[in-house]
């Protein structure tokens, strides 16, 4: 079996297994081909496509995540097994580097991008409801493929966290909690100019400006 994803730097690592017989002499359990594509864990979809399939013939794998950023499992963002039809090998791949992903976001109709702090000191003080909240929120009003979310390392606002920050607008939330999360996407669904009472920047277009209530 030979596997090279085109122009990307991938680990890739051929492993033989031989527990036995061959799988194909082990008539009570065949493998069976498993056509159902789109699968739901822990309440996140992920919907994989392909090109046509065939031996010798350049294939691409899609991963449509529906909106959702992946997050890395093992120290990677995507982890792909091969097995061969004995079901005797395998081979599996994963990037290299965070800069080789090979995971791209597809961002048709994205109008927003929504940033959650999660880093320790935001963790400490809520992050992950806040994180769980707005993201069940776009769920359930169906704007995940409108807004897209991703968590973030410490923006240095550690003080006033857990903080949001949404673009294009630019403005920044402070002392994010459940209730706040709830009413962000509330208005963003209705379309309003977002205003929580909690506004620790804006954008004026040109740079950064502290909100009123911080003067
Ligand atoms: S940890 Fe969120 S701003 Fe520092």
């Amino acid at each position: 079996m030979s596997f090279k994803p085109k122009n990307i730097t991938y680990q890739v690592s051929p492993i033989g297994l031989h527990g036995g017989k061959g799988h194909s002499e082990l008539k009570e359990n065949p493998l069976k081909v498993d056509t159902n594509l789109i699968k739901t864990i822990n309440e996140k979809t992920v919907e994989l496509n392909t090109t046509k399939l065939g031996i010798n013939k350049d294939v691409t794998l899609s991963f449509d995540t529906k909106g959702i950023t992946p997050e890395p499992y093992l120290g990677a963002l995507g982890h792909v097994v091969i097995l061969d039809d004995m079901g005797e090998k395998f081979v599996h791949v994963h990037p290299t580097s965070e800069e080789q992903r090979g995971i791209f976001m597809n961002l048709d109709g994205v109008s927003k991008h929504l940033l959650i702090c999660n880093g320790k000191i935001c963790t400490k003080n809520g992050a992950e409801e806040v994180t769980e909240t707005i993201r069940g929120e776009l769920k359930s009003l169906e704007l995940q493929k409108e807004i897209h979310t991703t968590k973030t390392l410490c923006n240095g606002q550690c003080k006033h966290g857990p903080i949001a920050v949404l673009y294009p607008q630019g403005t920044w939330y402070k002392e994010m909690n459940k209730a706040k999360s709830e009413e962000l996407i509330r208005q963003l669904k209705e379309e309003r100019n977002v205003n929580l009472g909690s506004e620790l920047y804006y954008h004026d277009g040109k740079t950064f400006k502290n909100h009123e209530s911080e003067l």
